[in-house]
């Protein structure tokens, strides 16, 4: 039984070695985050080995000597200045290494002013609204929870909030940022190798922070394209009665009243825009994977699964159930 558990364990934090680990980097500002990691490792494992050294040793002559004379010795007060004059060097040399090294990091972190793509993060009670910026607004598009980032290219994020303090951190591609109500802070990514990354909160943010994920995918570049050109789009008109079903209630029900769907007459900015919902792998910030059971599970009760949501319950009968489930799946 313990075996079983500790294989699982293994098994899990292999699973999660790859897509959330500081230790793995995947883009530039992980890269010199990791740098900086392994010099302070490199400067501090040998200065803590040579203090505690120091202090076996002098334990183990004190001992001696009070063994040998019954009093405290009068050893060369002299080799001991010496010593410590030596310390003194060393740890001033080991700290200009580290404050230099840190603040060089700190320089790479900083936003250039020149990225390809432009992305706002919004914090929110507890999930994150993603909007990719141009300069042409029909180019624009709302998503939320998960992003899509280009391989190779920088990606520039603006981080803000509404209601909450959360901290945006992806471990593979850059270190933590906070999310401040009132503040506008900035992070830049520039993913070197493509796949699938998982980023959390890292701030006590109340009743939901342990289901706040965000899961970032770092696209080659074709892909990127074809995803952002699918994201644009308005919503697939639905191609049957049931999903036809499925839009009526949504349009004329609470749902509209949170949620935008392009395409439909539902525009209201409080919860997720859910136009491509479907082109998603998880909902409820990653708390539920997306399939019609989690789905039609979140509907009927968001508070058994997420407990202090601001998703309401909703008195929804069956037959209403499986078609709005049924056409929130067919928005892809
Ligand atoms: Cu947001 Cu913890």
């Amino acid at each position: 039984m313990i075996g079983a558990l500790q294989t699982a364990a293994r098994l899990h934090a292999a699973a999660l070695a790859d897509v959330q680990s500081a230790l793995d980097p995947a883009a530039d500002q992980a890269q010199a985050i990791d740098g900086i990691w392994h010099l302070m490792l490199w400067v501090c494992v040998p200065m803590y080995l040579l203090v505690m050294a120091a202090l076996a040793f002098v334990v183990w002559r004190a001992r001696r000597q009070r063994r040998e004379r019954g009093d405290v010795a009068t050893a060369s007060e002299g080799s001991l200045y010496n010593g410590l004059g030596i310390w003194v060097v060393v740890v001033m040399l080991g700290l200009t290494v580290l404050t230099t090294a840190s603040y060089l990091v700190d320089r790479k972190l900083i936003p250039a002013q020149d990225a390809q793509v432009k992305i706002r993060i919004t914090a929110k009670q507890w999930w994150w609204q993603v909007e990719y910026l141009n300069d042409d607004p029909s180019q624009q598009f709302m998503t939320a929870n998960e992003l899509h980032l280009p391989l190779a290219q920088k990606t520039h994020v603006e981080l803000r909030s509404d209601d909450v303090i959360h901290s945006f951190w992806v471990p593979n591609l850059s270190g933590k940022r906070d999310m401040i109500p009132g503040r506008v802070n900035q992070i830049e990514l520039t993913p070197r190798r493509a796949g699938k990354y998982r980023g959390t909160c890292a701030e006590f943010c109340g009743l939901q922070h342990a289901k706040m994920s965000l899961l970032v995918y770092v696209d080659e570049e074709k892909n990127f394209a074809s995803w952002r050109s699918a994201q644009l789009g308005a919503a697939p008109s639905p191609g049957s009665e049931v999903l036809e079903h499925g839009k009526r209630y949504f349009e004329t029900t609470t749902c509209a009243m949170c949620h935008t769907i392009n395409g439909t007459t539902a525009h209201s900015l409080a919860g997720p825009d859910l136009t491509h919902l479907a082109s998603r792998s998880t909902i409820a910030a990653g708390a539920l994977p997306l399939n019609a059971g989690s789905l039609a599970a979140w509907l009927s009760d968001p508070q058994r699964q997420k407990p202090g949501t601001n998703m309401p319950t909703i008195d929804i009968e069956p037959d209403d159930l499986n078609a709005l489930v049924a056409y929130l799946l067919s928005l892809k």
